[in-house]
């Protein structure tokens, strides 16, 4: 009974392993479990886009649809006030499995002399978007990056910032907001852009288009920073 058990184990084992071989040899990433994990999307490169200073009524809602369709997740960095706004964008990321973050109320830049209202805006921000989606607020990204690490602890809450940057807030030309995320896209890079303009969703829907071509997975940033 055991020497069959042992054997029907080592069987299905080497079918795993079999399978596994056949498919591509740096899939299989380990055990996990007593059963060989593979990882099938083996050639897969993570990379995430992120949303800052939405929702807008119109435009996050083309963005939501053009995820959609591509299967694709992001992360929205929203403002306080936008969400008491817009509320539906919001319940609609949580369903559609997007990341929602924090990007203070009124997209109050932190200096040396705001840091209590500063705090203030994030606690704000963090219960309007709990209200609507049930789910603690993780993440924030602080507008024009400048953050105090003391919120980390007092807030329980990590910053996100960037590592691609095409600035599609100063310009509508598509083609060259998506030459510049294309060119500088790596392994685990974490995109910035904005949802309140149109060339922003159509530059990047393409570069989904593009990058997924090139074998990149798009992520939210908590699978980037923690995996
Ligand atoms: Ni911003």
């Amino acid at each position: 009974m055991v020497y069959a058990m042992k054997k029907g184990r080592l069987i299905k084992t080497s079918i795993l392993l079999a399978v596994a071989a056949l498919l591509c040899v740096p899939g299989v990433i380990g055990y996990k479990n007593g059963a060989v994990a593979v990882n099938s999307m083996a050639d897969s490169k993570k990379i995430a886009l992120t949303f800052d200073d939405g929702p807008h009524p119109y435009y996050t809602e083309q963005l939501l649809d053009g995820l959609k369709e591509r299967g694709v997740h992001a992360t929205f960095f929203v403002m306080g006030k936008h969400v008491e706004l817009y509320p539906e964008m919001i319940e609609r990321m949580n369903e559609e499995g997007h990341l929602i973050g924090n990007h203070t109320y009124s997209h109050m830049q932190l200096n040396k002399g705001n840091g209590e209202e500063f705090k203030q805006e994030l606690i704000r921000t963090n219960e309007v978007i709990e209200n609507l989606t049930g789910q603690e607020v993780q993440y924030v990204r602080p507008p024009y990056g400048t953050w105090d690490k003391k919120f980390e602890k007092e807030l329980n809450m990590f910053p996100v910032l960037w590592t691609i940057d095409p600035l599609d807030w100063c310009s509508d030309n598509v083609a060259c907001i998506v030459q510049k995320v294309t060119d500088k896209a790596q392994e685990n890079a974490i995109i910035l852009m904005h949802d309140e303009y149109k060339s922003t969703v159509t530059a990047a829907l393409q570069i989904v288009d593009a990058l997924q071509e090139q074998g990149y997975e798009f992520v939210t940033v908590d699978e980037i920073l923690f995996d």
